[in-house]
């Protein structure tokens, strides 16, 4: 496909060719080329994607499931707050800021033996040796300011990390691709490296092709998707663009897309 990913379902159509089956750990993968897919949407049609629920630190909506082989999300991010210190399930992760600006601090992956699980602390019958002699916390390695259009990589070799959003009055939003989707991580006691079982990631709104077929109905993504597919760049993409997120605001008031965790 030869259409620019300026809008959602072109930048999805876009990554599902250029990815199939393969995750960004591949070596027949580019992760500048898909950087670069990330970098060229500039479109503001995931507005009507960008639910958010002040309650939560952050609101995830999944946007597409990849077939299987990729989850591709949003994240609304409520003014001074943000993630626990956590891995990422041996998934690979690229992250644009769309809106607003995003805080990553990255942490060295904590050694093991220093720094046992709860559980595996309470096996060992040591649940409240951690706070014996001096806090081994995980040590940080780098803090980064993210603004609109940067785009950050994260897996568990480059380390640990968490994000924040450092304004007290401004909403942040976020674009996530993970290669293979995951359902648990590990979070991380920042003072004493502590591991934990996450809770199950789940999704606030899904509007993936899963939740579709589960409620009988075709995604507004894949049916834009399909369209962008079957026709050439041309003038018409802006008309093309502009029906397809009248067609998604569509499916959103009609509520045919089920919100479900993955
Ligand atoms: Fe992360």
């Amino acid at each position: 496909m030869d259409a620019p990913p300026n809008t959602l379902p072109a930048l999805s159509a876009t990554l599902h060719e250029a990815l199939e089956t393969a995750g960004l750990a591949s070596p027949d993968i580019s992760i500048s080329h898909i950087t670069t897919l990330l970098q060229r949407y500039t479109a503001p049609d995931y507005h009507p994607f960008a639910h958010h629920d002040p309650s939560k630190p952050y609101t995830r909506t999944l946007l597409d499931d990849g077939n299987g082989f990729f989850n591709l999300m949003l994240l609304v991010w409520t003014p001074g707050a943000g993630s626990p210190v956590h891995d990422h399930a041996g998934s690979h992760c690229l992250m644009k800021v769309l809106d607003g600006e995003l805080a990553e601090t990255l942490y060295a992956v904590p050694d093991a033996h220093d720094h046992p699980t709860h559980d595996e602390r309470v096996d060992s019958g040591n649940e409240d040796s951690v706070d014996e002699g001096e806090p081994k916390g995980i040590r940080v390695r780098k803090n980064a300011r993210l603004a609109v259009g940067d785009v950050a990589y994260i897996h568990d070799k480059i380390g640990l990390h968490k994000i924040s959003n450092p304004s007290p009055s401004q909403r942040a939003v976020s674009l996530h691709l993970y290669t293979p989707p995951f359902e648990y991580c590990k979070t991380y006691c920042e003072r004493t490296g502590e591991a934990r079982a996450s809770g199950k990631c789940v999704f606030y709104k899904d509007f993936s092709s899963r939740a579709a077929a589960a409620a009988g109905t075709q995604s507004a993504m894949t049916a834009c998707r399909q369209v962008n597919v079957m026709r050439p760049p041309s003038p018409s993409q802006d008309i093309l663009a502009s029906s397809c997120a009248k067609e998604m605001r569509v499916t959103l008031a009609a509520g045919s897309a089920v919100a479900s965790g993955i």
